[in-house]
């Protein structure tokens, strides 16, 4: 009898159940996460945003763009995944607007929202250098080596523009002519930019000198320079690694020589009686991380970055690595930034018009981006600070925007997320985690950081390692900075 009783009560409970009582308000199976604005192309790659719901949830789910309810049909947007995904199939700036998704059933909602921004593909503009590589100077290039140098024009991104574009060289003011000597060579990479490279076969002493690359259309001309300088006097000779493809990979491996050169440099010039003929297994000095964070900024932001971002983490308890305070005077600023990114957990890297306009600022940026691909994670913090154009390389990561004013209530409360709990005590000799940096140059197994990364000589194409690369910001973009 009780038994019964109880069953019954159980059957009650299972139906009442059933008919809906318990149902519980739609959640968010992933936190919405869309991309950030300022960041899409008309005509660019598909847009999407989702707005993924728990399983087993009943729910209805509307978008609305400027708070109207979104007709699909109308607005060429495409609805998928039980109206989860919104996709922008072929983005076009009409569809500027603030979307928000909302998730309902009768037991209450839940929505996100986001202001998506694309703008119209530029027309033609005059020639800009969006890049050279290597990016000021190549050194210890001995003669009889090949070389090759580079730069990048953006010309505003039609085909027209491209057909439009004259492309010269010149080294020291005198044009040079295409020969078999100087090779001259264009390429169209990523976003219709044009890659104008010179090749310079078997270098005589009469090469070394300040090359300038020179792009000109009907809307005007830029140009930018780039030194191949004569090497120092030492006797012993590096084996040169610079004959070096210039797509976008060849920045990395341009970085990976330059982190090499600077190395090998800075040891041989402390044990200045060693040899390097047999470079076997070369070993750099242990690094120990002393600091939270490094600052990568330019002089013209140092205002706001000394009251306001410098005095803001510092009392917040990280230990912070800026130039003012930390670099040694008299050593090269290339050594003393290398020193500082590799000594710092994460580099925070501020970009402005005046940052991205030096040279010094795009080797720091390298550099970072280097290091926090090779060991895959968060490694660096972008913050654009003013309404600077976002460099092609680092489209698609996404950024603190100061620039926003939408954002600045959250910004430090995001940055120090971004940065994570402070783990470098003041006391140096308590320096609680202390990585270590091996590099082995002979058979190029770069292994900066617990060995995470391996590039062999045989998978060193440029391709294969952008590849690796863009993998790796993927990564790195989920598990960074949100919005
Ligand atoms: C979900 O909806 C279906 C049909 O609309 C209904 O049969 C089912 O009981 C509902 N589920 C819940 C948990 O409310
Ligand atoms: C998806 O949205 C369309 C148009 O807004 C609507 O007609 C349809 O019922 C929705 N489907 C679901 C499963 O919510
Ligand atoms: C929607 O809002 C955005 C800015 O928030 C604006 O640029 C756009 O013109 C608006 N679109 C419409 C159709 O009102
Ligand atoms: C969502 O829920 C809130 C209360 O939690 C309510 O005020 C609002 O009207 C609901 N919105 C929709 C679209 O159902
Ligand atoms: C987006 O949501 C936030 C918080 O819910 C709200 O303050 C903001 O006004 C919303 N923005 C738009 C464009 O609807
Ligand atoms: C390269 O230049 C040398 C002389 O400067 C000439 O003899 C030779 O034929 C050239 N080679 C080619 C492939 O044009
Ligand atoms: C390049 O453009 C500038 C104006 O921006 C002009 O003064 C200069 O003469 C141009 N150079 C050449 C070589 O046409
Ligand atoms: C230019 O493009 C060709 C073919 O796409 C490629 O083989 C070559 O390596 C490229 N050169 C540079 C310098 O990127």
């Amino acid at each position: 009898m009780e038994l019964l009783r109880f069953s019954l009560i159980l059957f009650q409970l299972v139906s009442t159940f059933k008919t809906g009582i318990c149902l519980s308000a739609p959640k968010f199976k992933v936190a919405p996460n869309w991309p950030d604005r300022d960041y899409y192309d008309e005509d660019g790659p598909p847009i999407q945003l989702n707005c993924l719901i728990i399983d087993g949830v009943n729910f209805t789910m509307v978008w609305t763009k400027n708070g109207s309810k979104i007709d699909p049909g109308k607005e060429q947007l495409l609805l998928q995944n039980k109206n989860q995904t919104l996709i922008f199939v072929e983005p076009k700036q009409v569809q500027s607007g603030d979307y928000t998704c909302i998730a309902f059933n009768k037991a209450g909602n839940v929505s996100y929202n986001g202001t998506i921004f694309i703008t119209a593909r530029s027309q033609e503009t005059r020639p800009r250098v969006i890049d050279t590589d290597p990016s000021t100077t190549v050194s210890r290039v001995q003669v009889g080596d090949t070389i090759m140098i580079g730069c990048t024009f953006d010309v505003g991104g039609s085909m027209e523009a491209l057909m439009d574009l004259t492309l010269n060289w010149f080294k020291d003011d005198i044009a040079l002519k295409d020969n078999n000597h100087t090779v001259f060579g264009i390429n169209t990479t990523g976003e219709n930019n044009q890659l104008s490279f010179l090749t310079i076969n078997g270098i005589q002493t009469s090469d070394y000198g300040t090359y300038t690359c020179y792009g000109e259309n009907s809307k005007g001309n830029d140009s930018s320079k780039i030194t191949v300088a004569v090497p120092g006097p030492r006797k012993n000779n590096l084996p040169l690694y610079l004959i070096i493809g210039l797509s976008s990979g060849g920045a990395l491996t341009i970085v990976i020589v330059v982190v090499i050169m600077l190395y090998r440099c800075r040891k041989s010039n402390k044990y200045e009686e060693l040899t390097w003929e047999e470079p076997n297994n070369y070993d750099v000095p242990d690094h120990k991380i002393e600091y939270d964070v490094f600052i990568s900024y330019s002089n013209e932001n140092l205002d706001w970055v000394k009251d306001a971002l410098f005095e803001n983490l510092c009392n917040h308890g990280y230990e912070v690595c800026i130039d003012f305070k930390d670099f040694t005077p008299g050593m090269a600023v290339t050594e003393n930034i290398l020193d500082a990114v590799y000594k710092s957990h994460k580099t925070i890297v501020l970009m402005s018009h005046d940052f991205l306009k030096s040279m010094w600022g795009q080797f720091e940026l390298q550099q970072a981006l280097n290091r926090a691909t090779m060991k895959r994670s968060d490694l660096m913090i972008l913050i654009k600070f003013d309404d600077c154009k976002v460099p092609a390389k680092l489209m698609g990561k996404t950024f603190l925007d100061w620039s926003d004013v939408k954002v600045r209530p959250h910004f430090w409360s995001r940055l120090y997320e971004a940065i994570g709990e402070p783990a470098i005590s003041n006391n140096h000799n308590d320096v609680k985690e202390a990585e270590m940096h091996k590099i082995n140059v002979n058979d190029k197994v770069i292994d900066i950081e617990n060995g995470i990364n391996e590039f062999n000589e045989n998978d060193t194409h440029d391709n294969e390692v952008w590849k690796t690369i863009n993998e790796m910001v993927k990564t790195f973009n989920e598990v960074t900075i949100d919005r």
